[in-house]
């Protein structure tokens, strides 16, 4: 990283608990490929406090926010201007700061799809897509994978009123399905996306780490598990083992970081860079 200097620019990830993040370590790893005379650092911002970290973000001339839980919902209804997915989603991940006007972007979508098409080459038009889960992460890939033309995204989530939310997001591709019903639809299918956080580090009390039956998985499917820790995840192992096409969360992680430094900066990310230096803090 380039020492400081008087015209630095300041981006910085806002969230509670925010120290583990590893978005500091993509961004700073992608200022210095690029020699940009910027930092990223992290914030921790108490629950209820989004409104005041953007005004400080006005008055302190923080040209970028990357925004984590709990406050992209409350940065979405303080932002001055929404883009049409923050606005359908009512969430923020992204925030650029316009010479005090501050505009919320949603680049989780967008990052899973630009991650399907640099990673396996894939492009959504025409598929019939699972999404396992109906949180803040599965909604956004359900609408971008209905914005790009997708034949089906079908909802698995194990709160099904969730899944119906989620659904009226994307009507005219959505199918909500009931747990006992996933098998056909898995089966069917060209993709699958595990948007649970079923998978994450230690095994649930109730015992299961992968999120449906891995019997299903045919080679002819796409497996991608958003989960980055660990970086091969029990669904992932087992979609491998069946000879099914697979991506991990890295994926979708760095190039959703990448919309963000390219709104801010107005530079191409370099995403290998990135992506390697975030794989490399993941090693199982
Ligand atoms: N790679 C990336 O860039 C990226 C980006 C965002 C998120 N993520 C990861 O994606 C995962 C989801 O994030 P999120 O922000 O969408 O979280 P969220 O809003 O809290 O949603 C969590 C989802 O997981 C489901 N779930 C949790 N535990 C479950 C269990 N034991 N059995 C069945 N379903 C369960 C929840 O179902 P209910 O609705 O029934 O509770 C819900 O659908 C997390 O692991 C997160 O780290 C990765």
């Amino acid at each position: 990283m380039l020492a400081p200097t008087g015209s630095t620019r300041l981006a910085a990830v806002i969230g509670s608990p925010v120290r583990h993040s590893l978005s500091p370590l993509l961004h700073n790893t992608a200022f210095a490929e690029l020699g940009l005379d910027w930092v990223y650092v992290a914030l921790e911002i108490a629950p209820g406090s989004a409104i005041e970290a953007l005004s400080a973000m006005r008055t302190l001339g923080i040209a970028g926010f990357s925004v984590t839980m709990p406050h992209k919902e409350a940065v979405a209804a303080a932002c001055d201007e929404l883009t049409a997915d923050a606005a359908a989603l009512r969430a923020v991940n992204c925030v650029v700061n316009n010479g005090g006007r501050l505009i919320g972007h949603n680049t989780d979508g967008d990052g899973f799809t630009d991650a399907l098409a640099t990673e396996l080459g894939l492009d959504p038009a025409g598929l019939r897509c699972v999404v396992l889960g109906a949180g803040g992460a599965a909604r956004s890939i359900g609408l971008a994978l209905a914005r790009r033309g997708a034949a089906q995204v079908a909802i698995i989530n194990r709160t099904v009123a969730r899944a119906e939310e989620a659904a009226a997001l994307f009507p005219e591709v959505a199918v909500v399905v009931a747990p006992g019903e996933a098998a056909t639809f898995i089966s069917d299918c060209d993709l699958i996306v595990n948007a649970t956080s079923i998978g994450m580090g230690a095994e649930p009390a109730d015992g299961a780490d992968v999120p449906f039956d891995t019997e299903l998985i045919r080679p002819e499917h796409t497996v991608v598990d958003i989960v980055y820790r660990p970086l091969v995840t029990p669904l992932l192992a087992a979609a491998q083992v069946r000879g099914a096409r697979t991506a991990n969360g890295v994926s979708m992680l760095t190039h959703q970081a990448a919309i963000a430094f390219t709104l801010w900066t107005g530079h191409a990310a370099p995403i290998p860079a990135m992506s390697a230096a975030v794989s490399s803090m993941l090693v199982d």
